[in-house]
């Protein structure tokens, strides 16, 4: 651990694309960091730039997060580290068709890197970070967890998964100093799109977000103390409505008695 430091950032899906961007980000706010993805050349490359750039700490781990074993790993590292100080839950993949037509194989590695992973990572981040009383924990969910008529069902879902986890999370968090965000882009210029097969150059350009935009204004969103930040959404009432929506049904979400319209 080097010096000034906030403590060490784990940042999965860090070799390129959202999670490139926040090891650079957090590097700059003078975090140490451990960046995890499968290509360790193309980490081991961003690690020298920021090492030389900001004199961090910075490590690489280069883990595929599909497996189990890899995963425990990666979980048991971050309970043991007494720097660690903040998950960066980055790394995902979308499928190249929808359900019916992919491979069982893909949608099994889409479940365990999207859903899986983050889940047990984030225990274990939750472990950590409450015995030491403060830091903080970011899921990377999508703007299509609310919008799941969109695109195909099982990447929607999952991020909808993440964007549940993060708001329960929070929930039971609130009287800590541990911070639980869940960030929802929308469509976002990276690898993920060509990587699934798909074009997004194909999307009119004004509604394709510059990653470093992304990264920023969801750091923004993480320092102004949001549980949910929507980059892309310009009019923030139209979330305020949603969840006041949300909200004033819980009451009369469990009942005895069924509801009127059922009775037979
Ligand atoms: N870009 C968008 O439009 C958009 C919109 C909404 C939400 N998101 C979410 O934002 C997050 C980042 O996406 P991105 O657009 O930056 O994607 P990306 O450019 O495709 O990068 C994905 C990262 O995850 C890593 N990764 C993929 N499979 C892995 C595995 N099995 N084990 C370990 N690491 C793995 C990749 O590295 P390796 O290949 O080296 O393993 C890469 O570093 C994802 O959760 C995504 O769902 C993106």
């Amino acid at each position: 651990m080097t010096d000034g430091t906030l403590g060490r950032a784990v940042v999965t899906g860090a070799s390129t694309g959202l999670g490139a961007i926040y090891a650079d980000r957090l590097a700059r706010r003078n975090y140490d960091l451990l960046l995890v993805a499968r290509d360790k050349a193309r980490l081991s490359a961003l690690a020298e730039k920021l090492v030389r750039e900001t004199g961090r700490s910075v490590e690489v781990l280069a883990l595929d997060l599909t497996d189990s074993a890899q995963v425990a790993d990666l979980a048991r590292r971050i309970e043991e580290d007494d720097s660690f100080s903040l998950l960066v839950n980055n790394a995902g993949m979308s499928l190249h068709g929808t359900l019916a037509t992919s491979d069982a194989d893909e949608v099994a590695r889409l479940v365990a890197l999207n859903v899986v992973a983050p889940t047990l990572l984030a225990q274990a981040a939750v472990k950590a970070l409450t015995k030491r009383g403060k830091g903080g924990i970011i899921n990377l969910s999508s703007v299509l967890a609310l919008a799941p008529e969109r695109f195909e069902g099982t990447y929607s879902a999952s991020k909808a998964f993440l964007l549940n986890l993060s708001q329960s999370l929070a929930a039971q968090l609130k009287d800590t100093e541990v911070r639980v965000q869940a960030v929802l882009p929308g469509a976002t210029r990276t690898e993920i799109w060509e990587r699934s097969g798909k074009d997004i150059n194909a999307f009119p350009a004004d509604w394709v977000m510059e990653a470093d935009d992304l990264v920023d204004a969801a750091l923004a969103g993480f320092d102004a103390g949001e549980t949910i930040t929507i980059p892309p959404l310009a009019d923030e009432d139209q979330w305020n409505a949603f969840q006041a929506a949300r909200l004033a049904m819980e009451p009369n979400l469990s009942r005895r008695e069924v509801a009127q319209r059922y009775r037979v």
